[in-house]
């Protein structure tokens, strides 16, 4: 039996041409996206998904051409959030097409591809099913998504990212500097614990860090039309990173996220009004950066 000491070189697999080759590819498949923003956190529930898609939403509704790329492969949720869960995926000659809403959103998400009650596997080849296999796995399966994509031209491919702080760190480096981030959390010490976890990693990185959103500041009662305290009130929320924008829990907003309405954004409401106050915001800054 061999082991790794008697291999030479890469053994014979070519494995660093392979992955140059693929890098080049997505480089080329990426070179008419004007903008990269990733909307991360670390934390889980905090709405991340719900921010891409209704961003993506304002900056369409903006003039930009926008797609969403759901890199929670695990739990894709911007298919039913877009109402794409039926979509195909047709190939063609530059590469996949991406799924669009009828705004024109374009959307690739797994959530298309597998319904809802099938569970999302990678299948292991490590006989104990181990976990860096699984994540390794996980990674060619974007990184073959991003190379075997026809994202065209775009303003902005907006990536909606995993929960777990480590998500943030990998996620920077894989998609490379000029990528853009964006982070969400609840007003909640939980939440920011976790997300103060991330912004110290992704200042470890050269990726810009463009803000923080605030989401569930309070919550919208729309018979009174006010908002309430959701959580008690809390003053830390010190990232060292700007406030982009601070968004309260809707149930409104909610709902049509569960129906798959991404233009949500277009009922006048706080919430509304953060949705485009964010995406006015992040255009300003994308802008400017070099
Ligand atoms: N501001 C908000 N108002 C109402 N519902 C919200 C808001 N933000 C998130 N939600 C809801 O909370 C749930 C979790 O949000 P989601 O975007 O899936 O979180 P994440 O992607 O961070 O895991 C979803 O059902 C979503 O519709
Ligand atoms: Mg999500």
């Amino acid at each position: 039996m061999k082991t790794y000491f008697d291999i030479a070189g890469d053994g014979g697999s070519q494995i660093v041409d392979q992955v140059v080759d693929i890098q080049e590819k997505i480089r080329h498949k990426l070179s008419r996206v004007k903008h990269r923003l990733a909307i991360a956190s670390g934390k889980g529930g905090v709405g991340k998904s719900t921010l891409a898609m209704q961003l993506a939403a304002a900056l369409r509704q903006r003039g930009k051409t926008v797609t969403l790329l759901d890199a929670d492969l695990n739990g894709p949720s911007l298919a039913h959030m877009a109402g794409l869960q039926e979509s195909l995926f047709i190939p063609g000659p530059a590469g996949l097409h991406v799924p669009k809403t009828k705004d024109g959103i374009g959307v690739l998400s797994l959530g298309s591809m597998v319904s809802e009650d099938q569970a999302i596997d990678f299948e292991s080849v490590a006989p104990s099913e181990s976990f860096t296999w699984r994540a390794t796995r996980e990674f060619t399966t974007f990184r073959d998504l991003l190379a075997g994509t026809d994202w065209g031209t775009l303003d902005y491919l907006v990536i909606d990212l995993p929960p777990g702080a480590h998500k943030c760190y990998e996620f920077a480096q894989f998609l490379g500097s000029e990528t853009a981030f964006v982070l969400v959390t609840l007003p909640s010490d939980v939440s920011q614990g976790v997300v103060r976890r991330s912004v110290s990693a992704l200042k470890k990185l050269k990726n810009p860090l463009l803000g923080y959103v605030e989401n569930m500041s309070g919550y919208y009662c729309a018979d009174c039309g006010k908002v309430k305290p959701l959580f008690p009130q809390n003053t830390r929320m010190n990232f060292d990173i700007p406030l982009l924008a601070s968004l309260p829990f809707d149930p409104r907003l909610a709902t049509l996220c569960d129906q798959g309405q991404p233009l949500a954004y277009l009922f006048d409401s706080p919430a509304a009004q953060a949705i485009h106050a964010l995406a006015e915001n992040i255009e300003k800054r994308m802008e400017a950066q070099p």
